[in-house]
């Protein structure tokens, strides 16, 4: 099978495609024939940023082939998507059944994986920051697929104000096409009128002018791989707080809440009241430009490959 590698950090053009020996699933563990696998930031930040080479991989969607010992709850031949990072850019994938999840007979493979995950994330993070109907929701990295979801939350959610931030104003038209009312750019002298809610997708530099855009009593949702610091003093004058928020530890502490939260999704999906919005889907042997849009900042949507 193909499968994509990397043998040193750097930019995208360091990601060659090979052939590769067929993983085997394990206990508890389901072998799957890739039919969409979800480029992410962080995956386009380990190849950069890592100190070493690491299996490469996200979230993916396509059909059981094989079952490990013991798994219970999936046949061969069910439509599934989960998640794969040990080695999910490849044609055939190991995810763990406590990730996978049935695709319901209405979506794609790429709606799957432009949906699921990216989606959870933008839920959990809207109602991390505890949102009132009425109340105001600013969202950095606006285009990218969590926070284009995000903005759909924001607004079904029954904010006054929606506002998405982004680093391009070129975004625009599609942030808006989402449910944002105003659109910022992160040089901006003024993000606006300040907002009750922050959900931040970017961290690092961009964390300073995002308290700032707090109004008082606001709550800032940290969910960025982007790290960062915040100035105590900021909060103070603001009586405001700031929330850190990984979807990992609902998706393993509450996998109840989880199942329903993707069920709850689904059904939105299904009606129509959530889009999951795909940049472009390119073939696996076009990784390296996949990475090169993710990381050039110019994706609306979810970066899709296809083996
Ligand atoms: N907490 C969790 O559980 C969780 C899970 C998954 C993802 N996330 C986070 O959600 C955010 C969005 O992820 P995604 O997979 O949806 O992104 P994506 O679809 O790949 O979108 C990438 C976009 O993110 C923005 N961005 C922000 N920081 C960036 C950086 N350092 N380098 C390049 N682009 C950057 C860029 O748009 P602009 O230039 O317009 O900002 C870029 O176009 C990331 O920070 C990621 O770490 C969190």
């Amino acid at each position: 099978m193909r499968r994509v590698r990397y043998e040193k950090n750097g930019g995208p053009e360091v990601l060659f495609v090979e052939q590769a020996p067929e993983p085997e699933p394990g206990p508890g563990e389901l072998l799957v024939r890739c039919e969409a696998i979800g480029v992410t930031l962080p995956a386009v930040r380990k190849v950069r940023e890592g100190k070493e080479p690491a299996p490469l991989g996200g979230e993916v969607a396509g059909t059981v082939v094989a079952l490990g010992p013991g798994t219970s709850g999936f046949a061969v031949g069910d439509r599934v998507t989960g998640l794969a990072f040990a080695g999910g850019y490849a044609e055939l994938a190991v995810v763990h059944r406590a990730t996978a999840s049935h695709v319901p007979a209405y979506a794609t493979a790429v709606d799957a994986v432009a949906l699921v995950r990216s989606g959870l994330v933008a839920r959990g993070a809207h109602r991390a920051g505890r949102p009132v109907a009425g109340e105001s929701v600013l969202v950095t990295a606006a285009a990218s697929a969590v926070g284009g979801l995000a903005l759909q939350y924001a607004r079904n959610g029954g904010a006054s104000r929606v506002v998405a931030a982004v680093g391009d104003p070129a975004k625009a038209d599609f942030v808006r096409g989402l449910g944002a009312d105003e659109v910022v750019v992160y040089g901006d002298a003024s993000w606006g009128e300040p907002v009750d809610v922050v959900l931040d997708g970017v961290g690092g530099a961009l964390l300073a002018p995002a308290v700032r855009a707090l109004a008082p009593g606001g709550r800032l949702v940290a969910f960025s791989s982007g790290g960062g610091s915040v100035d105590a003093f900021e909060l103070l004058v603001r009586s405001a707080s700031v929330i850190g928020f990984q979807m990992a530890a609902i998706a393993r502490d509450q996998p109840e809440r989880y199942a329903r939260w993707r069920e709850e999704q689904w059904e939105a999906f299904r009606s129509g009241v959530l889009r999951a919005p795909v940049h472009v889907v390119l073939p696996l042997a076009d990784v390296a430009r996949a990475h090169a849009l993710v990381e050039g900042r110019v994706n609306c949507g979810k970066v899709v490959l296809v083996p």
